[in-house]
């Protein structure tokens, strides 16, 4: 597990940037799951303003959880990649999987589940992402995988289905078996709500297994948080 610690989110979303061009250098096809959220959004504006260039038609995006919401829905992660990256860049069509959050949570976690295991290349029979994308929300939920439903890490499912523990929406979410068999998974955590399950995972007590976020430890061991000041209370 690697941190590396910016100024700002600003700062986050640059360095987050230059280590994807890098990730995707070599690969004639680079498979990448993303995440929602506030943080993605800034890095999303980045890369559209500044890696017009990139050669994205070797990049297949995926989502590691997705609200059950139609794309044009402004809840959809579908929705916010669409009108900060998606809109911006030349990419193929054809190279935008998104989870369809309009069909039946779990019929839509089923044939996503599919579709990922037939496009994706497979390590141990499990479909396996280039990188995927996480965020940490100030519960220690990641994906959309909830502390209260933390038994959908353990799922032997590709994707399951998830409730948000305040508002009851459900969301369509990556299990850990997929999570953990990344070729690299790259943490964006900003802000200061995210500094307590930061330091208790950082710190590996006994008390951080109840988050989900702590249970991400890729087999390949390729992990890096990407973290700006306010988030690992290195201020
Ligand atoms: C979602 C995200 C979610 C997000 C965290 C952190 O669909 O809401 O996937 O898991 O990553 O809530 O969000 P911020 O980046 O806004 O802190």
């Amino acid at each position: 597990m690697e941190k590396r610690i910016y100024d700002n989110k600003q700062q986050v979303a640059e360095k987050f940037s230059e280590y994807l061009e890098n990730s995707i250098q070599s690969k004639e096809h680079v498979y990448i799951a993303l995440s929602g959220g506030s943080t993605p959004k800034i890095v999303f504006d980045h890369l559209a303003q500044h890696y017009q260039n990139l050669d994205w038609s070797r990049v297949h995006l995926f989502w590691g959880d997705e609200r059950c919401v139609p794309p044009e829905h402004e809840e959809s992660n579908y929705k916010m990649t669409y009108d900060h990256l998606i809109s911006r860049i030349s990419i193929p069509a054809g190279n935008i999987h998104r989870i369809k959050g309009e069909n039946t949570p779990s019929d839509e976690a089923t044939s996503y589940g599919r579709l990922i295991s037939e496009i994706l290349p497979s390590k141990e029979g499990i479909p396996q992402f280039d990188l995927i994308i996480l965020g940490m929300g100030g519960d220690g939920h990641t994906a959309s995988i909830f502390p209260h439903q933390i038994s959908l890490w353990h799922s032997n499912e590709v994707c399951e289905v998830a409730d948000h523990p305040d508002t009851g929406q459900q969301r369509i979410t990556l299990t850990g078996k997929v999570i953990n068999n990344a070729e690299a998974v790259a943490f964006l955590v900003t802000g200061a709500d995210k500094q307590e399950k930061v330091s208790e995972i950082f710190r590996e007590d006994e008390n951080s297994k109840q988050y989900p976020a702590a249970l991400v430890a890729p087999t390949s061991e390729n992990l890096v948080w990407f973290l700006d000041a306010a988030a690992s209370n290195a201020e």
